[in-house]
């Protein structure tokens, strides 16, 4: 465990400001921040960081705690991890030793293993065995730098022989099957996840090998398999090749859908290519895009899912405030194949003249509706001017009205006054929204329900706005636990918060939300900071307490509250006192 001392000037040093400012677009909103979540889509901003109590909590995905959750979730790493990261960020050195490293250690064994099984797959595709995956490589078009730069490799035909080779290095089944190189089958035997495919490891900003993507050659079974998540691995959370484009020194970063594309895109000198990983682009994905680029161009293929995911894309880049282009690639299904037929010098001009996101989707809607009609046209400027009462800046908008209006020749204030309208409506729904989160906490936030809490709502309020008073004033909890114990509560999730603040109380340990980020898991983080922002708008008074400790008891004795608000206080009093005594 580590230190008090340690924790109390890590949190000294970590101000939740700076930290969470670093990777969320924030604005003050009195004392407090708002921004749009990191952890989930929004448009309009739920995540609200609270200097005073040091915390943060969404009231749209009920993501919240305080500085070392919020590192956890956003650089997917467990507590000692997160610690570390913010103890390194503040220049303090971390205690030697007297922490569970266990999780850490498997990660560092399973980046050995990754790397030595690129090696392997590596030296297969350029040895004997290899040679139908290297003539495959190449009669796509990849020279031998390309491979090499990219470490493409080859995965034998065979059941382990993987497993074996990486059993000769020292490693045991199970980190090989924690590495997800190897899996186990029903019978309890294991044999190599990638088995006659090429393959093009997955490498992260580090440098570290954390996973593959392996194209089968012939035979049966998924065009590309990719690894399952892993200790070191999240696809949602990564992207092919952004190892070489985050140095590519571009404004723009290009996003493809395929690895193909993106190795045949760096061979032809586009270096900034990057690509996502078997699945759609993610929003923390998005995000990370923008991180390294002011600009992305969108080079996904032209077939219609291409299209589709373009449109998704451009969404998802426009509830992070991104700046999209969106290059259509003609006579050619994707950029590979583009530049295969038609060269370097042809896609740089596609480049060049790649379209902004709203002509895209401008573009793409003029081809729902049939423009010649007049119920066409009415339907087709419904739409338009909702497209584009996104667009912020009013002279943007302007250019686009004018274009519209005058090629379909049509005037232009009935469209201008509907934009408006639209916009206005827009910000009075954001008002309302904005009303709604500080009092929709009531209410837990959609994913994560708890049949319990929904079962007992009262009570779980009450037992939550009594966790909030022992937050805010743990000098209450004699007068709070000689009332009532944790085995009281009705909600298993409030009943262990509710007993981990207790205990750390008695044994005069600090409850502040860094030090409860040891105990405490990101739900339980959450929901603490849930209940602190909460807690600034409901009452703590003893008679308050009172209130919430009866409607939890009264809840649990299955005694409404009428029945118990019929008795006299001294009745009420010792009905309590047994009940919480009964307990002990
Ligand atoms: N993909 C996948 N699983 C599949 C098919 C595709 O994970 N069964 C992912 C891969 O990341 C692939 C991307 O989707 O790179 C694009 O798929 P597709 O367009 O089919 O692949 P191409 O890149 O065109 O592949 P190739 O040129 O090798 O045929
Ligand atoms: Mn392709």
């Amino acid at each position: 465990m580590l230190s008090e001392q340690f924790i109390s000037e890590l949190k000294a040093r970590s101000d939740i400001e700076d930290i969470i400012g670093a990777y969320v677009n924030v604005k003050r909103r009195g004392r407090n921040l708002v921004g749009l979540c990191p952890f989930h889509s929004e448009k309009t901003p739920s995540f609200t960081v609270y200097p005073d109590s040091q915390s943060f909590y969404c009231f749209g995905c009920g993501a919240g705690g305080d500085v070392v959750t919020f590192i956890r979730q956003i650089e997917n790493l467990d507590y000692i991890e997160a610690v570390k990261l913010l103890a390194q960020r503040a220049g303090i050195p971390m205690p030697e030793d007297g922490y569970d490293d266990s999780f850490a250690k498997l990660k560092t064994r399973i980046l050995e293993i990754n790397r030595e099984t690129a090696r392997f797959y590596h030296r297969c595709l350029i040895s004997p065995m290899g040679k139908k995956g290297l003539d495959y490589l190449r009669g796509r078009g990849l020279s031998d730098k390309t491979i090499r730069h990219f470490g493409l490799g080859y995965a034998p035909e065979d059941w382990d022989a993987t497993i074996r080779h990486l059993r000769t290095k020292g490693f045991n089944l199970d980190e090989l099957s924690a590495a997800a190189v190897a899996v186990k089958s029903a019978r309890g035997s294991y044999y190599d996840q990638f088995r006659g495919r090429v393959i093009f490891p997955i490498i992260d900003i580090r440098g570290n090998v954390i996973a593959f993507g392996g194209r089968i050659l012939d035979g049966k079974g998924p065009k590309y398999l990719n690894s399952p998540d892993t200790p070191v691995f999240k696809k949602s959370r990564n992207l092919f090749a952004l190892n070489f484009a985050k140095a590519s020194k571009e404004p723009a970063l290009i996003l493809a859908e395929g690895y193909m594309d993106v190795v045949a895109l760096h061979q032809a000198g586009f270096v900034n290519a990057v690509a996502t990983l078997g699945t759609s682009l993610t929003a923390e994905q998005a995000r990370m895009i923008c991180q390294y680029a002011q600009e992305v161009i969108i080079a996904y293929d032209s077939d219609g899912a291409g299209q589709k995911a373009t449109n998704r894309a451009i969404n998802l880049f426009g509830e992070i405030g991104g700046k999209v282009r969106v290059l259509k690639v003609h006579d050619a299904k994707d950029p590979d194949e583009f530049i295969k037929k038609f060269g370097a010098v042809r896609f740089r001009l596609l480049l060049e003249g790649a379209g902004s996101a709203m002509e895209f989707e401008i573009s793409r809607l003029r081809q729902k509706y049939d423009l010649e009609s007049s119920d066409g046209k009415v339907e087709f400027l419904k739409e338009f001017a909702k497209f584009i009462a996104d667009i912020r800046n009013p002279i943007e908008r302007d250019v686009y009205v004018t274009k519209i209006t005058e090629e379909l020749r049509v005037s232009k204030e009935p469209l201008v006054a509907q934009i408006d309208y639209i916009i206005r409506q827009r910000a009075k729904n954001a008002e309302r929204k904005q009303a709604r989160d500080l009092t929709v906490f009531a209410s837990s936030p959609k994913d994560r329900r708890d049949p319990q809490r929904d079962a007992h709502l009262k009570e779980a309020l009450a037992e939550e706005r009594l966790i909030g008073v022992l937050l805010k004033n743990p000098d209450y909890h004699r007068f709070i636990l000689e009332r009532i114990q944790p085995e009281a509560f009705l909600t298993d999730f409030n009943r262990e918060i509710f007993r981990v603040i207790c205990e750390r109380v008695e044994q005069n340990r600090p409850i502040e939300l860094i030090a409860l980020s040891e105990q405490l898991d990101e739900r339980q983080m959450g929901k603490v900071a849930g209940i602190l922002a909460d807690a600034a708008s409901t009452g703590a008074t003893q008679k308050e307490t009172l209130d919430y400790i009866q409607t939890i008891l009264a809840g649990r004795a299955k005694k409404s509250p009428e029945q118990l608000k019929q008795m006299d206080r001294e009745e009420l009093e010792k009905y309590v006192a047994g009940l919480a005594a009964k307990k002990k």
